[in-house]
């Protein structure tokens, strides 16, 4: 049997140019098989379709193209499967705050099951965008602020997409995407020019996207972005010197919708002609939507504008990611072999997720979990509390809002007809500033011993192109709970949104508040167990959750600045007295109105049993500068029930020949613990991961001084030193 490459080599030697280009040619599904469609994948001009669905549809496009163009090329078949195919998983933000690959690599695994069966073989995911910035509507689909979780989360999530091999039945290739720097959209508004120097590039943004470069992503997705003045979409830096000569990758980069035209909106093309050369030349082997690679690159390169080989380069990549995928082999999906979608399997991974994405943010008195026993009559309260489609979240194309469970439909379910449960919506939406609904809300809260509110952001609010300048709860929501509040009664706020959210004065309203994300299909019955105890919360922040928006970008990973704020050198904005004289000493780098600090650190959750942290030690306090040390802890759980804790290891390098994070990740387990258990957990820490790109953009372990710390959040708990010689 020839192999790959000989396969590859032998295909490619008998296309014409034309046909080449077409494989680097995306087409937009427009519902059905037009004629010209039709036409054009005959006539070799269609490398790939995206956004078509219905297996029927898709093999009669794939039969097309296998028996009736020259050369039987099959077609990928790309869809945004994001955070589940029919059946929903948390929102990614959501998933990411489990903490657990072994959860996202099972949503990935359960949704290409789901979509391949539907006769889709690409996803465009993950989305790996490191953001610090909440306004931003894309956060929801990224794995949050920091470089090493979202390395590890997105690994596992391509893991579960491809399988072990991606020609199996039920993998489909994964898509590394935005590639790079669009988390740093300026304001956080969508599309926007991003600024960003080299070695935030290298040191942050890149991580994510060389850890799924190494694990086989088969593809990478270029950026909307106009990354310091050149356009992601015809950046060579990124797509050629970083993605090709240093990591050697071998899979196919597409461009985003349309970003290839664009170039001439940003002002980096003139035409569609010099579009086309400027993204074939950087590296961009597919264009998606837009064709100005079927209109210009023929004649570019008999001008000597692209240079043929690139072409060929380019054709390579696509025909390998369709070799890899078995579809020379096996181009047509028998829908009846798969498993039916939304079957109990997946719908149980869909609650497990959900139940490991929710952050318990605060619980005074422990108020949660609720005491079945004690109860008599309960509120519902809230806009989000019983709306199928709102709690699947963003980028939901194929999603049944039919099959989600809502919290009200769980809790009315988990308490049976022993309770009264009082509903009342409250709020039209969560954006609404109609406040008719107030009334009825109040007379059933006024009439309940607990409510339960579900508020937040309905679906839209986030996602591509959907971002928001404020971040409070939207409309009068903040106005209800208030109302509620002054009722004295024992209140839990559950919020569902696509975002971390500025809780400063809502906090204030509740005794409990659980932040549930967009928890997708089995979102109801997840969060009422939670709420009932029959599981403990586990989910941990990741990303930053800011007090005020004006703190934005706030994030744990922060360099240290020349005057860092401490809370003596800290004044809030009220206590500074009346024509008090400046000084311009004994300063500190802080906002007036918003201290120093978020609301809700980057790894913190609470839970309903109490762990301690205690006796860290190090196998040793030197490692040499190719070596390794193991960390020990142990971890108590000193509370009464048993729960799981995700255990953090962060550390700072205090001085480097580039300044360097005041904390950065290095490592997390999660630890379940019974009560009263004590369970000793092991980090080891190797030197490369101490690794930084330095101010020459080499990849070095610089000897020196190390602080580590051990715990539960990024304020760590236990810390100690270490020196790398
Ligand atoms: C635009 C988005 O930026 C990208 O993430 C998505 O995959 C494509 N559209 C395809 O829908």
């Amino acid at each position: 049997m020839i192999n790959k490459d000989e396969f590859v080599n032998e295909l490619l030697g008998k296309m014409t140019l034309a046909e080449k280009i077409g494989q680097m040619s995306q087409f937009a599904g427009r519902g059905g098989i037009p004629h010209d469609l039709a036409d054009d994948i005959r006539h070799g001009k269609v490398g790939s379709i995206l956004n078509e669905v219905g297996v029927d549809l898709l093999n009669e496009i794939q039969r097309i193209a296998v028996e009736e163009s020259r050369l039987g090329i099959p077609l990928i078949i790309g869809r945004d499967v994001i955070h589940g195919y029919q059946t929903v998983f948390p929102i990614p933000l959501g998933q990411a705050a489990s903490w657990n690959p072994s959860i996202i690599r099972e949503g990935a695994r359960v949704a290409a099951v789901e979509a391949a069966s539907d006769g889709v073989n690409w996803t465009f995911a993950p989305m790996i965008d490191v953001t610090r910035d909440a306004r931003w509507g894309r956060i929801a689909e990224s794995l949050g602020e920091d470089p090493y979780l979202a390395s590890k989360l997105g690994v596992a999530m391509v893991e579960g997409f491809q399988g072990d091999d991606l020609s199996k039945e039920g993998h489909i290739a994964a898509c590394a995407k935005h590639f790079a720097g669009y988390g740093y959209s300026e304001a956080g508004r969508d599309y926007a020019y991003v600024n960003i120097s080299e070695s935030e590039l290298r040191n942050v943004a890149f991580p994510p996207f060389k850890a799924c470069a190494d694990a086989g992503v088969a593809t990478f997705m270029s950026a909307f972005s106009d990354i310091n003045g050149v356009p992601s979409t015809a950046n060579d830096f990124l797509l050629r010197k970083v993605l090709r000569d240093e990591w050697n990758y071998k899979g196919f980069v597409v461009s985003d919708w349309d970003s290839v035209i664009q170039l001439i909106t940003h002002g980096f093309a003139e035409h569609d002609r010099e579009a086309a050369m400027h993204a074939a030349n950087a590296g961009v082997d597919m264009e998606m939507a837009s064709h100005t690679y079927l209109a210009h690159l023929e004649e570019l390169i008999e001008e000597g504008k692209v240079n043929e080989e690139d072409i060929n380069s380019s054709v390579k990549h696509i025909l390998s990611v369709k070799y890899d995928l078995g579809l020379f082999e096996k181009p047509y999906t028998n829908a009846s072999s798969f498993p039916e979608k939304g079957n109990n399997n997946h719908l149980a991974a869909a609650k497990e997720a959900a139940i490991q994405s929710c952050v318990l943010l605060k619980n005074d008195h422990q108020v949660l979990p609720l005491k079945k026993e004690n109860l008599k009559n309960v509120a519902v309260i809230g806009p989000l509390a019983d709306d199928k489609h709102e709690q699947m979240g963003t980028w939901v194309f194929d999603g049944k809002a039919e099959w989600c469970q809502t919290p009200l439909q769980a809790i009315r379910k988990e308490l049976g007809d022993d309770v009264n449960i009082r509903y009342a919506r409250g709020l039209e939406t969560s954006r609404t500033k109609n406040r008719d609904g107030f009334a009825e809300a109040l007379a059933i809260a006024a009439e309940s011993e607990t409510i339960i509110m579900f508020m937040g952001e309905e679906s839209i609010l986030s996602g591509e192109a959907h971002c928001r300048a404020d971040i409070d709860l939207p409309g009068v929501q903040n106005e209800l709970l208030e109302e509620i509040s002054k009722l004295g009664k024992q209140t839990i706020l559950v919020i569902l949104a696509g975002r971390p959210l500025t809780l400063e004065q809502t906090q204030h309203y509740v005794n409990s508040m659980i932040f549930a994300w967009h928890p997708g299909t089995m979102g109801g019955p997840a969060i009422s167990d939670i709420l009932f105890g029959k599981v403990a919360p586990s989910g941990k922040l990741p990303v930053s959750f800011p007090r005020m928006v004006g703190q934005i970008p706030i994030y744990y990973n922060h360099r240290n600045s020349g005057k860092p704020a401490t809370y003596e050198t800290f004044t809030y904005i009220d206590h500074i007295p009346t024509r008090a004289g400046q000084t311009s000493t004994g300063n500190t780098s802080f906002h007036l109105d918003a201290g120093f600090e978020p609301l809700y650190p980057f790894g913190f959750g609470l839970t309903y049993t109490h762990f301690h942290y205690h006796h860290l030690r190090l196998s040793s306090h030197e490692m040499p500068v190719d070596g390794s040390i193991e960390v020990f802890a142990e971890l108590t759980n000193s509370g009464s029930r048993e729960a799981v804790e995700i255990a953090q290891l962060y550390i700072r390098d205090q001085v480097g020949s580039i300044t360097r994070p005041v904390k950065e990740l290095k490592g997390f387990q999660r630890v379940h613990l019974q009560p009263g258990e004590t369970k000793t957990i092991v980090f080891h820490l190797k030197a490369s991961d101490l690794a930084f790109y330095n101010r020459t953009m080499q990849h070095v372990v610089e000897p020196g001084h190390f602080d580590l710390w051990v715990g539960g959040s990024s304020n760590g708990d236990l810390h100690t030193n270490f020196t790398v010689r």
